[in-house]
């Protein structure tokens, strides 16, 4: 038995150690979201997010999985709450045929997680999934518009003793001043 949490979910699954994690999620678990693409780890459709890292789950035995979180597509937004990469893919209308689009987007989720201002280069260095489609140029728009929206909702640093709304806290004699730059 393999233990693993997906999706926020105590999750166990009772198959062969050595069977990679993409089955596991569509045949055993149901979760349709992630693709199958090459099974060799090259072109990027079955991309989920272990312990917050992108990793191609058509190579992933299972057990190295246990104890671990996982997050798949099913979990990164949904249309009322859409993640701000999801919302920014709508905004360019990314996709064509959509089928390499679930891991695409779990690999820029995490790629904004790591570096929340990403350059072209970062971008490229980080998307090496495939798109049949060559949905490339659209797919780098799109992460760009949501870094700076995801930036913006980030929490501001306010140093120990402020209120998030710059007052000072109650008893102090001195307005004080929230640092107004954005913090990355
Ligand atoms: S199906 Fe896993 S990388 Fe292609
Ligand atoms: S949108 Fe068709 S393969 Fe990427």
């Amino acid at each position: 038995m393999i233990s693993f949490i997906l999706n926020g979910v105590p999750k166990e699954v009772d198959v062969e150690p050595e069977m990679p994690l993409l089955w596991v999620l569509r045949e055993e678990l149901g979760m349709r979201g992630t693709k199958f693409g090459c099974g060799i780890a090259q072109c990027g459709a079955c991309t989920v997010h272990v312990d917050g890292s992108p990793v191609r789950s058509c190579v992933m035995p299972v057990t190295a999985i246990a104890g671990k979180k996982i997050k798949t597509i099913e979990a990164l937004g949904d249309a009322q709450n859409p993640h701000p990469i999801q919302q920014a893919w709508l905004d360019h209308q990314v996709p064509q045929c959509g089928y390499c689009q679930s891991g695409m987007q779990m690999t820029a989720a995490a790629l904004l997680e790591e570096k929340p201002s990403p350059t072209d280069e970062d971008i490229n260095k980080a998307i090496t999934n495939i798109c049949r489609c060559g949905c490339y140029e659209r797919i780098r728009a799109a992460i760009h518009d949501a870094a700076k929206v995801q930036r913006a909702k980030a929490p501001k640093v306010v140093p120990t003793g402020e209120t998030q709304d710059g007052a000072a806290p109650e008893g102090s004699a001195e307005p004080q001043k929230q640092d107004a730059e954005e913090k990355p």
